[in-house]
């Protein structure tokens, strides 16, 4: 059993607190390798933001859960060697098994999410109420979810959204203990968010339903999943070198700010990283096309990320200053 106390990391309960009363949210950040993780605290450290760490059971498996657990504490060490005292979280996105939840537990996640979005309301409460009661146990927070989110979440995948149903939310967190709510008000995973032509406006967030579930749980945080932007400027990019990626479109980022002012207090980006870095690498393929050392092109791709997630942090999330 490896304490995530032993790496230097913390829980998400005092972020969340904070975040409520200062009406920002905390970054939601995924991971799978050594350049990302750099950026993240990178950019972090250069803001003064807490952040999240996160790494979906996909990323687990993709670096391996033993080296996992030491990039996490590698990352804690250079935090403190910035002489930043930043908080930082490691959080399991999407755990879909009770097992899985342990295991993290065991080697040094601070936060897990159980994601029983895809059961029905009494196996979600029994399996999410299981795992409250083995993550409490060791100081360990939990994250739920109510509500379907359209796209690809990891190994469950979800063709249509069901918006969270603001009259179930109380039942749901008296009943399992969670210490935050993932909710579905219209955001959906990756890339392609919404289907609009070009230069269409894309939907707003169902903010009517936010304002519900906030007047049912009243200073509870809320968690907003699907949340990258898919910033037209990398998408423009990846396309003028050799990428396809048509109608490709996210949540735009005066409604991310407008959610982060409310009860939500963690916004969960993975595809715009990908997209940033993918920009990039693609670029310096395009201009160098005799490059061959990968430092030459994740060095840039690197940097393009701590760029955007400075961003993200000063003016989407409102993080920035916040550590
Ligand atoms: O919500 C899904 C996250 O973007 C993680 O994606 O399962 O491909 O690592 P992944
Ligand atoms: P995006 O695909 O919009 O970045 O969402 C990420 C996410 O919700 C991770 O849990
Ligand atoms: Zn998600």
């Amino acid at each position: 059993m490896h304490s995530y106390k032993e790496l230097g990391l913390v829980s998400t309960k005092e972020m969340y607190a904070k975040a409520i009363k200062g009406q920002y949210a905390i970054p939601g950040y995924n991971f799978n390798n050594m350049e990302q993780l750099q950026a993240i605290i990178t950019a972090c450290i250069e803001t003064k933001s807490p952040v999240i760490l996160q790494v979906s059971s996909g990323a687990r498996k993709y670096a391996n859960q033993i080296l996992l657990m030491y990039m996490a504490k590698g990352a804690m060490e250079m935090v403190k060697n910035s002489g930043v005292k930043l908080p930082v979280a490691l959080h399991l996105d999407h755990g879909d098994t009770y097992e899985l939840c342990v295991s993290c537990v065991e080697t040094g996640f601070s936060s897990v999410m159980i994601d029983g979005s895809g059961h029905s309301f009494k196996e979600n409460i029994e399996l999410t109420k299981k795992v409250v009661a083995y993550a409490h146990a060791h100081d360990v927070t939990v994250e739920g979810e109510l509500g379907v989110l359209a796209g690809i979440e990891d190994e469950v995948s979800h063709e249509t959204t069901h918006y969270t149903r603001p009259e179930e939310v109380e039942e749901f967190v008296a009943k399992t203990g969670v210490d935050s709510l993932a909710i579905s008000i219209g955001t959906s995973h990756g890339a392609y968010k919404f289907k609009v032509k070009p230069g269409e406006e894309v939907p707003p967030l169902r903010f009517d339903i936010l304002e519900q579930v906030e007047k049912k749980l009243p200073g509870f945080p809320i968690v907003l999943h699907g949340a990258s932007s898919v910033m037209p400027q990398y998408v423009e990019m990846i396309n003028k070198y050799g990428g396809k990626m048509e109608n490709a479109v996210g949540v735009p980022e005066d409604q991310l700010r407008r959610a982060a002012k409310s009860a939500v207090c963690k916004i969960n980006i993975d595809s715009d990283g990908r997209l940033a870095m993918t920009a990039k690498i693609r670029e310096v393929f395009a201009l160098n096309p005799k490059e061959f050392d990968p430092r030459k092109y994740l060095g840039p791709a690197r940097e393009e990320l701590v760029k955007m997630y400075k961003h993200k942090n000063e003016n989407v999330l409102g993080s920035a200053g916040k550590a």
